[in-house]
């Protein structure tokens, strides 16, 4: 893939070259690097705050008017003054998948009535913690989860989780899709469903929520997809008469390349409109990536410029350990010198400091001269990226700033 960096096509008003500087969310990323130190992931307040009401708007404009409730997947990015941010804005709860998760979104400011849980192979610890939130709406993604929930929470209200078994991911990537020909661990397929309802009458469980995630970073070429996939879903909203609520989970996209146009969210809410809005039913969406992915920049040193046979490297003071999605998901996170130097732009392929052979985060890109010491920001590093960090090889350090 090459891609000429002077067509900035992830250039919008928050974030694009002023004369040869790059300015993110009102500072310039070089000022940034210098005073933080490398490396930070910067996230715009603003930014995530306008992806939130784009969808806010997509859904009202569908005509949902109160009926719907947004979610942010908090495995995208647990950073607490972001949740805080968040909370803030009144306009979304917290997509929770671990009793830890709860906990933190708790210590955010959000209420238990304000959290969604949905997550597989919960231990007895798991169980017992989750006890001790009761206003919390758990969807059960096994038969397993369904009964012993019913052990603990006789009578109350639950979702299911349901696996509709076609899955939707950005360009037909395979390691995005949650269901599909292969049978995945999420959810209950339709021949168990019998079994699910009769275990929730068994211990006078009230199904209020069918919930379906079947994978992420869909754009808009997807979304006839996205509508099969609904169609199939209705099999179990229909034999459910108690149900109050979809969960139609997350996996909105981004752009990642220069190819990529911004998902199309008129027509992604119509085709919810088309479905459920002649329904009573409320919709509930739970993004992480729609969110926050285009909010956060990674920015990182160069370490190295060399030429090793005919392709030219340039080294940077992290690696994919501190964002896994260029290397263990193929979604490309395309580096952005922070100052425009004069001179040839050449193709280089830009790696990190990790010793493992997968650690490329972009391949031949064309880039205006770098130096060591030049500051490099990875675009699209706020979604998957610090929550996912590991310290391997003992490089995991990295600080966060939420700028508002
Ligand atoms: C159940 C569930 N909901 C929501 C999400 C958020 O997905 P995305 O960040 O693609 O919107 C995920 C991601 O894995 C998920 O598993």
């Amino acid at each position: 893939m090459s891609i000429a960096v002077s067509t900035d096509w992830w250039a919008r008003p928050d974030l694009a070259f002023q004369k040869d500087n790059l300015i993110f969310a009102g500072r310039g990323v070089n000022e940034m690097a210098s005073q933080f130190g490398t490396p930070t992931f910067v996230y715009s307040g603003k930014r995530i705050i306008d992806n939130a009401s784009r969808l806010h708007d997509a859904l009202s404009n569908a005509g949902f008017a109160d009926r719907f409730r947004i979610y942010f997947a908090m495995k995208a990015n647990r950073f607490a003054p972001l949740l805080t941010h968040l909370k803030s804005s009144g306009m979304l709860g917290i997509d929770a998948c671990s009793p830890n998760e709860v906990e933190h979104a708790i210590s955010c400011g959000f209420r238990e009535d304000e959290i969604s849980f949905t997550a597989g192979s919960l231990s007895n610890r798991d169980y017992q913690k989750l006890g001790r939130f009761p206003g919390i709406r758990v969807n059960c993604d096994s038969l397993s989860t369904i009964r012993r929930l019913g052990e603990l929470r006789a009578g109350t209200a639950i979702g299911i989780r349901v696996n509709p078994a076609i899955g939707v991911g950005r360009a037909e990537n395979d390691k995005l899709h949650y269901a599909g020909h292969q049978t995945t661990k999420f959810g209950i397929y339709r021949e168990q469903f019998d079994q699910a309802l009769d275990l929730a009458g068994k211990f006078d469980l009230t199904i209020e929520t069918i919930h379906f995630h079947t994978g992420c970073g869909y754009l808009t070429p997807q979304l006839d997809r996205w509508d099969e996939i609904i169609q199939r879903a209705r099999w179990f909203i229909e034999q459910v008469p108690s149900l109050q609520t979809i969960n139609v989970g997350g996996g909105l996209g981004v752009p990642h390349v220069n190819s990529d146009q911004p998902l199309d969210l008129a027509h992604w809410s119509g085709v919810l409109a088309n479905h459920f809005l002649d329904s009573n039913l409320t919709i509930e969406v739970e993004p992480g990536d729609y969110l926050v992915k285009d909010s956060g920049l990674l920015l990182l040193s160069v370490t190295t410029v060399e030429q090793k046979q005919s392709t030219t490297f340039v080294g940077l003071d992290a690696g994919f350990n501190l964002a896994v999605e260029p290397a263990v998901y193929g979604l490309p996170f395309e580096p952005v010198p922070a100052v425009r130097n004069a001179g040839q732009s050449q193709t280089v392929t830009v790696h990190g400091n990790i010793n493992e052979a997968l650690d490329i985060w972009y391949r031949d890109i064309e880039l205006p001269p770098l130096n060591e010491g030049d500051i490099v920001a990875l675009i699209n590093a706020g979604a998957y990226s610090s929550s996912m960090a590991s310290n391997h090889c003992m490089r995991g350090e990295f600080k966060e700033m939420l700028l508002l």
